[in-house]
């Protein structure tokens, strides 16, 4: 595993989560990841990049369209133990499992074709730095997609109660909001929705 700068507090808020992490709170069924995953149009020899991955949650729904390779990035090294030791002997060397903060990727430029943002867009601390990162290290025509399988009253509530100050402060903006933030960044906007179950935003580089 790979480790380079990371935001210290939210990896250490994370780290503290990771032995109940996959069985607190409610997740997504299997159904609703693969609805989600579809629009992304992952197939064989695509790199897909999981940032954020937590434990994996979507990697073997990821590996079900059989892509070339998937890196599975998170701050949290604990949280990236438990991803290793349920996927890393299932899913071998297609798997990369890297230890880094997404507002300094040491990834090579233009080397992704999809990157999934599923859960984590609020705890970026730098949205503009961080988006910049993500265009970078995709290949232009490349998808980025940001995902909450929640709606986004219910994910700020979540977070808003959080003991954590910086938690606290992790809120999503509406949609509308967030289009004109990914569009400043450079890419074109896809799709998107806004409802009492939904939020995402699925964009390419131009
Ligand atoms: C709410 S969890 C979501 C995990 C997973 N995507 C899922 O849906 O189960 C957010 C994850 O993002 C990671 N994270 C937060 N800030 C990050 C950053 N700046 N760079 C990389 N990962 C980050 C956290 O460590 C945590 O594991």
């Amino acid at each position: 595993m790979q480790t380079i700068n990371v935001d210290l507090e939210r990896a250490q808020f994370f780290d503290d989560l990771s032995d109940r992490w996959d069985t607190s709170g409610p997740s997504p069924d299997a159904k609703e990841v693969l609805t989600f995953l579809k629009k992304l149009k992952i197939d064989s020899g695509k790199t897909v990049l999981d940032v954020g991955t937590g434990t994996g949650m979507l990697i073997p729904h990821i590996f079900s369209f059989d892509p070339g390779n998937v890196i599975a990035l998170d701050l949290a090294e604990r949280m990236l133990e438990k991803l290793h030791k349920k996927y890393a002997p299932r899913f071998g060397s297609k798997l990369e499992i890297s230890q880094q903060d997404v507002h300094k990727l040491d990834i090579d430029d233009a080397t992704v074709d999809i990157i999934i943002c599923n859960g984590v867009y609020p705890h970026f601390h730098d949205k503009p730095l961080a988006l910049s990162q993500l265009r970078r290290v995709l290949k232009t025509g490349g998808t980025l997609a940001i995902n909450h399988f929640a709606g986004r009253e219910f994910v700020n509530k979540v977070h808003g109660s959080s003991a954590h100050p910086l938690i606290r402060q992790d809120l999503l903006d509406p949609v509308t909001i967030l289009k004109e933030t990914i569009a400043c960044s450079g890419f074109s906007l896809k799709e998107w929705r806004d409802d009492a179950t939904e939020y995402y935003l699925i964009a390419e580089k131009s």
